[in-house]
């Protein structure tokens, strides 16, 4: 998806067709909308995988398509990116009750058990290589077009959406079909991560061809709770130990003092991209302190680069005209995206709320919220006496702080639901120029989004992922790698 290969092809305005569409939800309120559209984003997510998924007949079982679009973008293939963010949302949501969805999750993994064998353009298993393949055709076979290759994310994503679901079964005993059906899978991805992660690859966009932070903030996270998962099971997983305090000594090397560089690539960009905010929400640890060597969202660092992407998007979209500084606006990608017109996208609008969402979490849990010089514009421009100083959550400060936190966050809810159409369906961008739904509709991931960003908003939370176990930067960094080997997994009964 959002391939520069891609875009070449695409002429602008070949949506326009839907440009008249009206968005008429601006009138229910806030937390209506987000209870109808949580309940249409579970189903927009299900009606998009395999095998009875509604919208996508014809792929195979436990197969996430992207998007049901085939055409003007075609997205009818399963990206092991997007499968893994959507199915750690169901995984957590079927570990919060909702026990009708585990039969999907088992489909996921026989579908990714297979997936992980298919020799593609990447490269095939003897060596991991092919497992930073970015897309396969939705029956499980290669797709051997011309693609933005390899991307080192997938893997460590479908690490970390296996391990939630592993430790979810064995604390209910069932260890043995954990080593026997989940560990072979995470193992061979914990192992391309400890063996790649310092070669180049292309971004979450498909266009650069560099470090990104948002590829290495997520290998640093599944190597982090590999090594415990592994210790778990009697397994080890040596290449998450070695390796783990490199990724995170790199990843310093992205901040520049007061934002996040999202690639280091030649790519002429200013950096400022919602690749660091999605970051943040997947490295979100609500056990977490404010760590700024994590980036956790309640972090400095984080909410410093929050305010610098955000207000990337405040000048050059027609749709945020005329809000003020530090109220809520639409959220792109990148300030320089050209890609189906270059628009604001619901899951990064999404994103800016959650990360906020995620630190008011942090901040209750621990108690206090610090302003310090590095978050004191974030702070300013919501709340304009904002000062540099500790707060305790029994101050005066501390509530009027993060109260405006919270109407900030839920002003970009507001605006996905202000170009949400009346039918709910969520598609991947929104006009610049009026906010009507453009690019691939029913997107599946802006499905999943809505499911986080709600959750978080209602206090609701993973597991940790023991951050605090890792948040220490090694003195000096290194490039290394650990050679790790691949096994062909076959996934037993469940
Ligand atoms: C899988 O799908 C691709 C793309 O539609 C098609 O070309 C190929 O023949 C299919 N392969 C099998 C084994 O069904
Ligand atoms: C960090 O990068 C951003 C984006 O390019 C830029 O706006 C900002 O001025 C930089 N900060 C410092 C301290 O150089
Ligand atoms: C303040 O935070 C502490 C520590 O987390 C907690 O025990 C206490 O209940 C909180 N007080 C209020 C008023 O929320
Ligand atoms: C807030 O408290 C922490 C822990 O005591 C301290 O390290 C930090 O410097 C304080 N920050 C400010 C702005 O006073
Ligand atoms: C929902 O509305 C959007 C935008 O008007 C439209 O593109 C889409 O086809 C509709 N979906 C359904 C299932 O009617
Ligand atoms: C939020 O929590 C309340 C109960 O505390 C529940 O009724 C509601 O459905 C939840 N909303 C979402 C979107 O999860
Ligand atoms: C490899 O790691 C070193 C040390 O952190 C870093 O300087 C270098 O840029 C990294 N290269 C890649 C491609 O990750």
């Amino acid at each position: 998806m959002f391939n520069a290969l891609a875009l070449a092809l695409l002429t602008p305005g070949v949506l326009s067709s839907v440009l008249h569409q009206i968005p008429v939800r601006r009138d229910s309120s806030l937390s209506s909308f987000i209870q109808s559209e949580y309940t249409l984003s579970l189903q927009g997510v299900l009606n998009n995988i395999g095998p009875d998924g509604s919208k996508v007949a014809g792929a195979s079982s436990g197969v996430v398509v992207a998007s049901p679009s085939k055409v003007n973008p075609d997205y009818f293939y399963t990206w092991t990116r997007d499968g893994a963010l959507t199915l750690k949302v169901l995984v957590d949501s079927f570990i919060a009750g909702d026990s009708s969805l585990e039969s999907t999750i088992q489909q996921y993994i026989d579908a990714e058990a297979q997936i992980q064998a298919v020799a593609n353009p990447s490269g095939d298993l003897s060596d991991g290589a092919g497992l930073g393949e970015p897309k396969f055709e939705v029956n499980i076979t290669a797709f051997t077009g011309d693609w933005g290759r390899p991307q080192r994310d997938g893997p460590a994503l479908r690490a970390t959406a296996l391990i939630a679901y592993g430790n979810h079964l064995v604390s209910k005993g069932e260890e043995s079909t954990v080593k026997s059906n989940i560990w072979p899978i995470v193992e061979n991805d914990l192992n391309y991560v400890a063996q790649y992660w310092n070669q180049t690859g292309y971004d979450l966009w498909e266009e650069i061809l560099g470090s990104s932070f948002f590829t290495l903030a997520s290998q640093h996270r599944a190597l982090v709770e590999g090594s415990a998962f592994a210790q778990t099971l009697g397994e080890s997983c040596t290449g998450c130990d070695s390796q783990a305090p490199q990724v995170l000594c790199f990843l310093q090397d992205f901040w520049n003092g007061t934002s996040i560089i999202s690639n280091l690539a030649d790519d002429g960009r200013t950096g400022l991209d919602a690749n660091s905010l999605i970051s943040s929400i997947q490295t979100f640890d609500p056990e977490a302190a404010c760590d700024d060597s994590t980036f956790q969202p309640c972090s400095a660092r984080a909410l410093s680069n929050h305010k610098l992407v955000v207000d990337s998007f405040r000048s050059i979209y027609t749709v945020n005209s005329g809000k003020s500084a530090g109220s809520a606006v639409a959220v792109g990608r990148y300030a320089e995206d050209v890609y189906q017109g270059g628009n604001p996208w619901y899951l990064c609008t999404l994103a800016a709320a959650e990360q906020l969402y995620d630190a008011l979490y942090q901040w209750n849990k621990q108690g206090s919220l610090e302003v310090s010089q590095t978050s004191l514009s974030f702070f300013q421009a919501l709340t304009i006496s904002a000062a540099i100083g500790n707060y305790s959550n029994s101050s005066d400060t501390y509530s009027t702080l993060t109260s405006a936190v919270k109407t900030y966050a839920d002003g970009f809810v507001s605006i996905v639901q202000e170009y949400t159409p009346s039918n709910g369906s969520l598609a991947e961008q929104f006009s610049r120029d009026n906010g009507t739904p453009l690019s691939a509709g029913d997107l599946t991931w802006s499905y999943a989004a809505f499911i986080t960003a709600a959750d978080r908003r209602n206090g609701t939370v993973p597991s940790s992922w023991g951050s605090s176990t890792a948040n220490t930067v090694p003195s000096q960094c290194s490039g290394s790698s650990a050679t790790g080997s691949y096994t062909t997994p076959s996934v037993g009964p469940w």
